[in-house]
């Protein structure tokens, strides 16, 4: 072994270095963009409140095999203007930001950039939602949800504003997300296929991913 690499020249070795090297990179960047699948975001707002709405947000793992381990993803963005999260089901704000300006009934988060974590399986039935809480595992092919309560948001069509500038990072793995684009809203069936219902508007996010990271200094 050792002596078949001495006899190689020192030329045709760092060719043969810098070929992989090209292959493992052209391999990367056609899998980032075609092949591989991306992350959505999807938000449903549900219902208008007096100061804002209530939205669902689906996170969809299309990618066939890049499974999301522990301690889980992270999802962040930038609001419009000063929408609050009043609360939240499923997920939570890791910094609630100066909320000084409230009295009596505080937001969950004021922050004009929030950080979104999962709960952990084994949370109270009463702070869950449908697929939520696994601890920020998000399989192939899988989808997780959290719902929130968004406060000073617009209250109409009209007035609502998207957040921008999404941020999705997974233990030891960094994305690229686009804009948020007006999609055609979902329609939700009920359990016993009986009643569809239609959101008010939908928002899609599409992350791609761009490269591994190291894991060491990832901190939940
Ligand atoms: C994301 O992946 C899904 C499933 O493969 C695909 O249907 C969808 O078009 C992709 N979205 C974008 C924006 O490429
Ligand atoms: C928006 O996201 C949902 C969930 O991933 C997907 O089913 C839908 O096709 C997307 N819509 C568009 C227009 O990309």
């Amino acid at each position: 072994m050792g002596s078949l690499f001495l006899k190689r020249p020192t030329l045709s070795s760092a060719v043969w270095v810098l070929s992989l090297f090209l292959s493992s990179s052209c391999f990367t960047s056609s899998e980032a963009h075609t092949g591989s699948g991306n992350i959505t975001i999807k938000w449903d707002l549900i219902s208008w409140t007096p100061d804002g709405y209530v939205a669902v947000v689906s996170i969809y793992n299309f990618q066939k095999n890049r499974p999301i381990r522990r301690p889980g993803w992270k999802l962040s963005w930038t609001w419009a203007k000063k929408e609050v999260i009043w609360s939240m089901m499923g997920a939570r704000a890791v910094n609630q930001g100066d909320c000084s300006r409230f009295k009596g009934n505080i937001p969950h988060s004021c922050t004009k950039n929030p950080t979104v974590v999962d709960l952990r399986p084994g949370t109270p039935f009463n702070q869950q939602i449908a697929n939520c809480c696994r601890g920020g595992v998000l399989e192939p092919g899988t989808a997780s949800s959290f719902q929130l309560s968004v406060g000073n948001g617009g209250t109409t069509e009209k007035t609502v504003q998207r957040p921008t500038r999404f941020i999705f990072t997974a233990p030891g793995q960094k994305y690229i997300c686009g804009q948020t684009r007006n999609v055609k809203p979902t329609i939700f069936v009920s359990p016993d296929k009986r009643r569809m219902t239609r959101a008010l508007l939908t928002w899609n996010i599409t992350c791609l991913f761009h490269k591994a990271t190291r894991m060491m200094l990832e901190t939940f």
